[in-house]
């Protein structure tokens, strides 16, 4: 049965209706409103208490889930069983972070691999591991893009500030040439090592880098052996990292069960090992799998993935609201709302159900955000004056490990005053300067920001990110949908070389003729 026609959809239509009239902030003023609706799990507090719920509401959507089959869907997950159904794969992620006795089947050379993986990063780290002409490598740089480039960058971001960053790792993603030249400009090729992460080792952009950076190794080495010492490779397609030119030994495998933007905890996380240390990384995985746990075994009214999911689907479904900021007041996590949009709105921006059906509701609004306190003197002005629905996802920490305490107070003050400021609105006679308010938002406290607690962050949202999956009824690990923009690339790359304009839309061969005559190498 599809969603809307489940009883429990209709059930919390009706409640919507009320829901919606009644102002945001009678809700919080309950003497417990508070501890009614604050969560905690994996070291992380999820706070509700802004959100427009009450216990009716929350008992309703937990018969949603219920009703959608959320428990055997969950087990499907963990089991690693095929649940990506149009690409014929399982779902294994939760496998490359679980204890080794609770790896499913299909995750059998999981340690092989982080054995592997253990030892290169020992070597590079220690200055065992020496480039062509025996100097020790001081700079990583990480070729790829998307699943192969976000997650990894983001942890980097978020855990380098207290490292002494030893080896200095650089992340080339964006085909434009000034994103690999910039980082080239500064590098010594005989201490450079990279690192290429693709999983089907055919993304356009991480090819032509690739290729790139090696062309300027070679350029600068005059030895083409050297390649064995300063190129490894991450991908599931060990033939075509073979024809590159990367040998066996430099090649670490990547599962066709772990999807791109779930592979952060897999031999993907490489430059983040080689950044922060092994145990660093394992503290992550522990992170994450203290969530795995929490949202396998808790009870449905208290875990956070579930809660935080139907929070969610509450807010876009049923009371209209149409995008989504992630505002991490942490300059450390400014590159979350980048990772997110990519883990959510590839995920679960589909119009088909798994069975091939249209969907006749919404799925996925629009993820945008970016770091606190630099949005509120950009965009918050639209959050507390324009006229668009949305909601909000604020992420603190209560500790940071700089020694300035007042910066660390201010920006905690400025990220409640803002929520505060979005729930309870001000009057005032002149309308210019009156603030609406009655926002709902969502405040998730973390401790610090140590490697585990970053480890649950993710894993929390990468369960959020299913339970809707689970409940729009959509295969929230495929997307087909990149796949069609990729294929129009190929033609129109020739057609601004060459003569002739092939294309049936008149509007984009406008364009190729427009850029052919004006590009450089063209203009006459
Ligand atoms: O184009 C989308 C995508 O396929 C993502 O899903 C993926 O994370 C990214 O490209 C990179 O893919 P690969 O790791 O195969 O280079």
């Amino acid at each position: 049965m599809n969603p809307e026609q489940l009883q429990e959809w209709r059930q919390l239509t009706r409640l919507a209706a009320d829901a919606i009239t009644t102002p945001l902030s009678t809700r919080t003023t309950a003497p417990d409103r508070f501890t009614d609706f604050t969560f905690s799990a994996g070291g992380l507090l999820l706070d509700l208490s802004k959100q427009r719920l009450d216990n009716h509401i929350v008992n309703a959507l937990l018969e949603l889930a219920q009703a959608s089959g959320f428990p055997a869907a969950r087990d499907g997950l963990f089991n690693g069983e095929k649940i990506n159904t149009t690409e014929g794969r399982a779902v294994g992620h939760t496998a490359l972070r679980a204890a080794p006795d609770d790896r499913p089947a299909i995750a059998q050379g999981v340690g092989e691999v982080t054995k592997r993986l253990e030892q290169t990063v020992a070597a590079i780290r220690s200055g065992r591991w020496r480039g062509a002409t025996g100097k020790p490598i001081s700079d990583i740089v990480h070729i790829g893009i998307g699943g192969s480039h976000l997650g990894p960058e983001l942890v980097y971001e978020a855990l380098s500030q207290p490292l002494n960053q030893q080896p200095r790792v650089h992340f080339v993603a964006n085909i434009d040439a000034h994103a690999l030249a910039a980082v080239l400009a500064d590098l010594d090729p005989e201490r450079t090592l990279f690192i290429i992460v693709s999983k089907s080792f055919s993304t356009l952009e991480t090819k032509i880098n690739a290729s790139s950076a090696r062309s300027w190794f070679l350029e600068r080495m005059a030895n083409s052996d050297a390649i064995t010492r300063h190129f490894l490779a991450v991908s599931s397609n060990p033939e075509a990292a073979s024809a590159f030119g990367i040998p066996e030994a430099n090649r670490f495998e990547l599962w066709d069960w772990v999807g791109g933007r779930y592979s952060l905890w897999s031999a993907v996380g490489l430059p983040i090992m080689l950044a922060a240390g092994n145990s660093a990384f394992a503290e992550l995985l522990a992170g994450a799998r203290d969530m795995d746990q929490h949202f396998l075994n808790a009870q449905a009214d208290a875990n956070l993935p579930l809660l935080m999911a139907l929070t969610g689907i509450w807010n876009y479904n049923f009371l209209g609201v149409t995008n989504h900021a992630i505002l991490p007041y942490a300059q450390r996590l400014r590159l979350l709302p980048d990772y997110l949009q990519q883990l959510m709105m590839e995920s679960n921006g589909k119009s088909v159900h798994r069975d091939g059906s249209p969907v006749a509701i919404h799925t996925m609004p629009v993820v945008w955000g970016g770091a606190g306190t630099n949005g509120q003197h950009a965009y918050h002005q639209l959050l507390h004056q324009g006229t668009r629905s949305f909601t909000a996802d604020f992420i603190v920490c209560a500790n940071d490990e700089h020694q300035l305490t007042d910066h660390h107070n201010w920006l905690l003050a400025n990220a409640l005053g803002q929520s505060q400021a979005m729930l309870m609105g001000e009057d005032n006679a002149d309308p210019h300067k009156a603030v609406a308010g009655n926002h709902a938002t969502t405040t998730l406290v973390l401790p610090d920001l140590r490697p585990h607690s970053i480890g649950a962050l993710l894993a929390l949202y990468e369960h959020t990110t299913f339970c809707q999956g689970v409940i729009w009824q959509i295969n929230s690990f495929d997307q087909w949908g990149v796949e069609l923009g990729k294929k129009l690339a190929n033609p129109i790359f020739k057609q601004l070389g060459g003569s002739s304009t092939l294309t049936q839309d008149g509007s984009t061969a406008g364009l190729i003729d427009y850029l052919r005559k004006t590009t450089r190498d063209n203009a006459e």
